[in-house]
Parts: C-alpha cells; structure tokens; sequence
C-alpha cells in the first residue's frame, strides 16, 4: 500500500529483533504507526469504487485472522470493522450456507463495499454498541468476534474527512459524521491542559505543552478551522523530523475524536457477554496502547490489566490467549503492504468466568 524513506528508520526486517528487544520498541512502533498511517497514503489518494475494495482498504494478516478465528461452518461470526470488507470477504469464504455474519462499521462509506450476500448483515453503528445491536438482529450469542482497528485507508485518503495533515481540509476526523465532536470543535474548545493531556497521551508529543498554549493563544484571535490553520500554528514547534511531529498530532485528535480508547474498552467489555463458550476474539492493532489495553484485558478481563478476584480470593479470567506474544506479519506482507508492519495480532478463547 505505501513506500517510503521514514520506513528505514526501524521496520527493516533485517532490524525487526533488535527493534522488538530494545528500549525504544514502543517509540518505534508509533514511528512507523504514524509514517504509514498519515505520511505514505500521499501516493496513492485513489477514490474506491464498490468493486475497488484494495484501494478502499488491504486487510492485514487475513490468512492469520481467519484462521485465529477457527471458523466454524455454520457459526456466527462478527467483523466489528468492516471498512472495505477484505476480512469480511474472507469469513464469508469459510463459511457454508447456513453461517452468518454481521458486520459494524461506524462509517457509512464502507457500506457501498457491502458483497451480494445472504449470509452478511451490515450494522451501521458503533462497536461499542455490539450487544444491543446484535440482540436488535436477533442474536445472542456468537462464535466469534474480530476487530481490526483504527481508520481505513478510504478514510485516510479522502481530503475531506480532515484526518490526514496532507490535504487542506475542514478540521473534521470523525469516523462517524454524525458524531458531535470534530477535531475543530475540541482545538477551539479543550482547555490548555486537556490539550496537552490529548497530545501527550495519545501522540506522545515531546513538547504537548508548549503546543497546547500555542493553540489556545491563536484561538483568541482567530478560531483553528482548518488542516493549514493547525499546521500554522504548529509549523514554529516542531521538533525532529516534520511529518512524525504532525503525524503525532493528528492522531492524538482523531483518537481523541473518535474516543478510540474508551470504545475499544467498552466494546472488549461487551464481548463477555456476546461470545459463547469457545468463542473467539481476534484483535488486530496498530498502536502500542491500544495493544497493551487489549493483551491486558485478555489476561484479565479488564483493560487496566488489574486481576478481579471473588469472595475466596481467586482471580476470574474469562479469556484464555492463545499466542503469548502477538502474531506479527510476515516479512512478505510486511514488504507488500507496509502498514501491516505496526500490526499486532493477539487471539483469545472465551473460556466463560473461570477463577484460579
Ligand atoms: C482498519 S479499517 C478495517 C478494514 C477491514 N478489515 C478491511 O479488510 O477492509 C477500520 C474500519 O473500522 C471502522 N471503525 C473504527 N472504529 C470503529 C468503531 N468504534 N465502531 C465501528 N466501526 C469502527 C472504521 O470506520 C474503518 O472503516
């Protein structure tokens, strides 16, 4: 999907260990989140078509997805990110007639790459909101579940949606338009230090400080509207390499938009309840919190990684994992399609409330 120098600085596979091994593991996967998420899709600002679904969106780790989900013919099965429906696609293949599969994207355009289908039931909604949505679709209880998070390259891609610092644009990032909050409504809005609390949490924005102050102080005169208005104001703060620095920025208000980190807890949470005994859950992510926030839920049903213990003391843990480590790409997929070089594939079973 993308190409480019920044690429070199830590996800060449002859580097891959050394950068697994050392301190700076953490730092190195936001690097390479950040340059293919927002600065290497410049290439390729392709608009999809219904039967375009590899320039809507590459699905990352497919083979490694479905097989995680150990597919059950005639199962029911959910992709809570349908986008350009490459994982749904390949659910449906292993599927016989009488399998089912819903699938939830909170962003209208990915209804347009719906496949002619029976067997798919599309949920325009959120994630977050698995299980009154499933039950308003009459099901209880499903075998498995999978979510591969963040934005689609569509999103990324279409100037208008104001995600990427590439293209002029309205401020906006929200995934789902008729959401409230844009991200020009939270520059103009955030008191300094939510602001900065924004960028240093979600972006790990070395000077988020400095900048939220900038931020409010130009707001005074004149309110952040658009892409350049933010770049203005951030163009005499960068610090290091230019595209990381706004990259760091613009994720942090479109996770902070999107309220990516309490959805995806909310929706781990919801999945207790949703999954049968056995059920799967495959979680692909791009980002190292969201990675923490869901290799801890799987060892402790909760995303704090805090053990629940009952009356006697033992810990109750719904889930088992079945990787200790999280799968990563190939060095193949990793060469053909570079945003799967970030991903994090973890893959659990529901084993029911089990304490020991
Ligand atoms: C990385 S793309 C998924 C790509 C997909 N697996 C494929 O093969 O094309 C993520 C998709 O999930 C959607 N999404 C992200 N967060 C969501 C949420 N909380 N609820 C519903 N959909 C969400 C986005 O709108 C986007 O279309």
């Amino acid at each position: 999907m993308r190409t480019g120098g920044e690429m070199q600085i830590c996800v060449s596979s002859t580097n891959a260990k050394d950068f697994n091994t050392s301190g700076n593991k953490r730092h190195c996967r936001l690097v390479v989140f950040f340059f293919f998420t927002f600065a290497l899709p410049m290439q390729h600002n392709k608009k999809s078509t219904p039967s375009d679904s590899a320039a809507y969106h590459i699905p990352v780790m497919l083979q490694e997805c479905l097989d995680g989900l150990d597919i059950r013919p005639e199962g029911v099965y959910v992709d809570v990110t349908f986008g350009g429906g490459g994982h749904s696609r390949g659910i449906l293949s292993r599927l016989s007639k009488s399998g089912r599969l819903i699938a939830f994207d909170q962003d209208a355009d990915a209804a347009r790459n719906l496949p002619d289908d029976p067997r798919i039931t599309f949920v325009h909604a959120n994630f977050a909101e698995i299980k009154p949505f499933l039950r308003l679709h009459g099901v209880k209880e499903v075998d498995g579940i999978l979510a591969d998070l963040g934005v689609s390259s569509h999103q990324l891609d279409t100037a208008e949606r104001g995600f990427s610092y590439r293209f002029e644009a309205d401020l906006d990032m929200r995934m789902n338009i008729a959401e409230e909050n844009t991200a020009a409504q939270i520059l103009n809005g955030y008191s300094a230090a939510r602001l900065q609390d924004v960028f240093s949490r979600y972006g790990e924005v070395r000077n988020s400080k400095t900048l939220a102050e900038a931020i409010v102080q130009q707001r005074g005169s004149r309110p952040i509207r658009t892409t350049s208005d933010l770049k203005a104001v951030m163009r005499p703060l960068i610090r290091g390499d230019e595209h990381r620095y706004l990259a760091q920025v613009f994720q942090a208000l479109r996770m902070e938009v999107n309220k990516e980190m309490e959805v995806l807890e909310a929706f781990l949470c919801s999945c207790k309840d949703v999954l049968k005994p056995e059920g799967r859950i495959v979680v692909l992510t791009f980002h190292s919190l969201e990675d923490r926030a869901v290799k801890n839920f799987f060892k402790t049903g909760n995303c704090a990684g805090e053990p629940v213990r009952d009356f006697y003391g033992n810990i109750d843990r719904p889930f088992e994992l079945m990787n200790k480590k999280a799968i990563e790409a190939s060095a193949e997929e990793k060469r053909q399609n570079s945003r799967s070089q970030s991903a994090k594939l973890r893959i659990a079973k529901f084993v029911g409330h089990k304490f020991d």
